[in-house]
């Protein structure tokens, strides 16, 4: 048996001819609009056709009542399909503007959740790692020296023989080559080859300006070294330069007594031990007693209650000759540091391979 859809008809085909038949009419299609209301309520994706089957201009429930309950209806049925009709409605626009807010709610709610950030979470660390042992040794000796009128240039790692040796009154065939022999560089018009030392620099700064002069030159220097456990083909140096009219042997060992205080701490002592640098005259080692015995001998000074820091000396009058600078008016002293030693010396690193193979366990001791 099929039911006839009761708004489809006018109310005389429903047998309606008294006002007192007409809110239970209404009262039927309200209680079938709330059943519906559960059904559709546990399924959002219908919600929407269930809307537009009750509220639709053309073929709503509500469209279709006004059109077959309310406009055909006799006059004296008329006010009352009218007022049961607000009623409907009325009831009907209530629940769908509620069920808008709260699902409008829901969705604000979702995206709020998502959205969230819990400030008591622990955040992600992300690892910034620190400045090389080498670079913090870098920047030690820098400090020392700029506090004592010293400033810093860089120079070329390509370099020409001219300035590497020559200008440096290491000539073609002089032995002091053969330990500083270094990787040539092929296929340029001009020789080049990678510095062997930084102290190409003093040259280059002479060159290019009149004294006074107070410089230090960190960088990068090459040789021709098999690496082992105290030597590697790359190494790091400062060097150092001061000329002027007036600089003695006095002012070149303050200097140098100065820097190894602020840099192994005020109970080392210095000595100066001869040697012999072509473009120094007198050349000296700068030794330093030994900053972890006190002197008495250890493993780190090899037993000697010493240890050589530095190669250093007075600028041999020959070198000058190279720059047209003064050599009768103009003296000074220079010197040359192998950083990677010192910093293996101040911090008991045992051998230079430690230094390069980026293991954190090792970098990590000098945060
Ligand atoms: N250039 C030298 C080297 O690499 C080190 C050196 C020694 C530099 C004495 C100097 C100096 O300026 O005076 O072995």
């Amino acid at each position: 048996m099929t039911t006839i859809d009761p708004t489809t008809q006018v109310l005389a085909q429903l047998g309606i001819s008294d006002p007192a038949g007409v809110p239970p009419l209404f009262a039927d299609a309200r209680k079938r609009f709330d059943d519906q209301v559960l059904q559709h309520a546990s399924d959002p994706g219908s919600w929407q056709t269930f809307v537009v089957a009750w509220t639709g201009r053309k073929s709503g429930v509500l469209s279709q009542i006004t059109d077959n309950w309310l406009k055909p209806a006799p006059p004296d049925l008329k006010r009352v399909v009218g007022q049961e009709l607000n009623k409907l409605k009325a009831h009907i626009e209530s629940i769908f503007a509620e069920r808008e807010a709260s699902m409008k709610a829901a969705a604000e709610k979702a995206a709020a959740a998502r959205d969230k950030i819990d400030l008591s979470l622990p955040g992600i660390e992300r690892p910034i790692g620190t400045r090389h042992v080498i670079r913090q040794t870098f920047e030690e000796l820098q400090r020392i020296f700029l506090s004592i009128g010293f400033s810093v240039v860089e120079g070329p790692e390509i370099e020409t023989p001219y300035y590497n040796f020559e200008a440096l009154n290491i000539p073609e065939h002089h032995p002091a080559r053969d330990n500083m022999d270094t990787f040539y560089i092929e296929g340029t018009r001009e020789p080049h080859l990678l510095r062997t030392h930084t102290s190409p620099m003093q040259i280059r700064t002479m060159e290019k300006q009149q004294p006074p002069v107070r410089i230090i030159v960190p960088g990068k220097v090459y040789r021709r070294d098999n690496p082992d456990s105290t030597h590697g083909y790359m190494f790091h140096q400062i060097e150092g330069l001061a000329v002027d009219t007036d600089i003695t042997f006095c002012d070149f060992k303050g200097t140098v007594e100065y820097f190894v205080r602020e840099f192994l701490g005020p109970r080392v002592k210095t000595r100066l031990r001869p040697s012999f640098f072509p473009f120094t005259e007198p050349s000296a080692e700068v030794d330093a007693s030994c900053h972890i015995c006190g002197g008495t001998g250890c493993r780190v000074c090899k037993h000697s209650g010493w240890i050589e820091l530095f190669g250093a000396g007075m600028v041999n009058p020959a070198v000058y000759g190279f720059v047209n600078y003064d050599a009768l008016r103009l003296s000074g002293f220079a010197f040359g540091m192998g950083v990677d030693r010192l910093a293996m010396i101040k911090y008991g690193i045992p051998e230079v391979p430690l230094l390069f193979q980026n293991d954190v366990r090792f970098l990590r001791q000098f945060p």
